[in-house]
């Protein structure tokens, strides 16, 4: 399952990179908006910090097919690397993915509430499927059952399109969609640390080390020998 970070923040990408396995980044429209910095220089930035393996998932913002490729095409010319592009699922949005795919331009389906949302999309072409967990729950949805739903679709109809399942507020929604069977989540730099937060283990480490200490009186497994 990719574990893909959500967030346009430099500082925060820097440091979940140095941390954890992590496979790309995601951004959108408001993610970008909240760094206010260029555009451009930005994703070029965040391209420079990650690598050129990892993907790099960027959105247009036309609301016409046409314009939509040609956004498209801009962002992948712009930048390095592993670049996906993501289109949201209206009627034009769908139109765009047929014709990226028939381009060569890989694309991420977005805006997805529904799993006949997703069937479409991957049918038009798209790589991967976002459904919008947490905006599904808020609106007395349930965001775990669509996305089992849509893997489900994907297998029975042999759809090879891969589900990102995005728009997360809690580690439960996670846990929730790795069960079910996502192929990777993207989510909010706070909320991937959270995934090795429990208090327990904060615990259980300072027993083992204060049992070490007290026996040998040094705080590191090297002691006073020669390695
Ligand atoms: C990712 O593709 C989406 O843009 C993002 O996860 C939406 O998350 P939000 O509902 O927390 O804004």
């Amino acid at each position: 399952m990719q574990l893909i970070i959500d967030s346009a923040n430099i500082n925060s990408i820097n440091k979940l990179i140095e941390f954890f396995p992590i496979d790309g980044v995601t951004t959108n429209p408001s993610i970008i908006v909240k760094e206010q910095k260029p555009f451009l220089p930005l994703l070029k930035e965040i391209r420079s910090v990650i690598g050129e393996e990892r993907e790099l998932f960027v959105q247009v913002i036309a609301k016409n097919a046409n314009e939509m490729v040609e956004e498209a095409k801009f962002i992948c010319e712009a930048l390095s690397g592993n670049v996906v592009v993501k289109v949201p699922v209206t009627m034009e949005g769908i139109k765009a993915i047929k014709q990226l795919k028939s381009e060569g331009i890989r694309t991420l389906a977005t805006t997805i509430y529904t799993p006949i949302n997703a069937y479409l999309a991957a049918k038009a072409g798209a790589e991967y499927v976002a459904p919008y967990v947490n905006r599904i729950d808020n609106l007395t949805g349930d965001g775990a059952k669509v996305v089992t739903e849509i893997i489900e679709i994907f297998s029975r109809h042999h759809l090879s399109c891969k589900v990102l399942a995005a728009s997360f507020k809690n580690v439960q929604q996670i846990h929730n969609v790795s069960l079910a069977g996502a192929h990777g989540i993207t989510a909010a730099p706070e909320l991937i640390e959270a995934l090795v937060e429990h208090p327990s283990i904060k615990e259980n480490v300072e027993k083992f080390r204060k049992d070490w200490f007290n026996q040998y009186g040094n705080e590191s497994l090297f002691l006073n020998i020669t390695r």
